[in-house]
């Protein structure tokens, strides 16, 4: 599938973060148990790395599993769990091949040992790679990660590593769990929900924001064109005026 004509090369966001929805429904639309959504929904995740890749996007965070997920069906979160294991193993060596560094924001030390191990090994295997970085949000939510900023952050004034006066934007982002990735331009989701779902609040504060009425299971790399497409033709203003913009 060649990337269309349409989409430019030269305004391509940097960042684009997804949250992944409508696997459980695609299933029971299909007269499936949810878990063949979760699977199949591994396909989506494969088809966007690579179209992101494909057309030069620099990081790539996917919504994978959230803090309120936990609340999920045991049966279905092992499942997940389960899914995650197995997938990072077998696709380690396709990130490898195509340049791809991991890494996984969340409270990585709440997901099952093997899990957590299978992740970690593929992150450092991956950790030299500088093609695009495949963030995956896993056990995460955005203010489980901001308590946990302001935390650390206390701790250090406390130790006197910091003082309250340097404190700002630039300072408290390096608490967070993104520290040193730019904060996405775009975000997407799948769908038709629209909502935010505790998600990287202070990173898209001024993202643009695309919502799509397909499920996440069929949702493919020109999906992904398409909605960088709609991106490029949004006038992002930052809170200036047009005509600023354009002088
Ligand atoms: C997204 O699909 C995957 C996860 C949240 C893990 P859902 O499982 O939320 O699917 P729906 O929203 O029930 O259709
Ligand atoms: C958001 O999807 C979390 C992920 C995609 C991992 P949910 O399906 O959990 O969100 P809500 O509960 O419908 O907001
Ligand atoms: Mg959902």
């Amino acid at each position: 599938m060649p990337i269309p004509e349409s989409l430019d090369r030269n305004k391509i966001p940097e960042h684009i973060a997804i949250i992944m929805d409508g696997n459980g429904r695609w299933a029971k639309k299909n007269n499936k148990a949810r878990v063949f959504g979760h699977k199949n929904g591994v396909k989506s995740v494969r088809e966007v790395t690579e179209g992101a890749a494909e057309c030069g996007v620099k990081y790539l965070t996917l919504y994978a599993f959230s803090t309120e997920n936990w609340n999920r069906p045991k049966s279905e979160v092992n499942a997940l769990m389960q899914l995650l294991v197995t997938t990072i193993g077998k696709e380690t060596k396709t990130l490898q091949k195509n340049n791809i560094r991991l890494l996984a924001i969340g409270d990585l030390e709440n997901l099952p040992g093997n899990c957590n191990s299978e992740l970690q090994r593929a992150m450092k295997e991956t950790a030299n790679n500088d093609g695009m970085t495949l963030i995956l949000a896993l056990s995460y939510s955005s203010k489980w990660e901001i308590l946990n900023a302001v935390r650390r952050l206390l701790n250090d004034v406390k130790d006197q590593d910091l003082s309250e006066f340097e404190l700002n934007e630039q300072v408290f982002n390096s608490y967070l769990c993104t520290a040193g990735i730019p904060d996405p331009e775009l975000l997407i989701r799948t769908s038709g929900e629209y909502r935010i779902s505790n998600f990287l609040l202070w990173q898209l504060a001024y993202a643009e924001l695309y919502f799509t009425s397909k499920l996440w299971p069929d949702f493919k790399r020109e999906d992904l064109w398409e909605a960088i497409i709609d991106y490029q033709g949004r006038e992002r203003r930052f809170g200036k005026t047009s005509e600023q913009l354009t002088s």
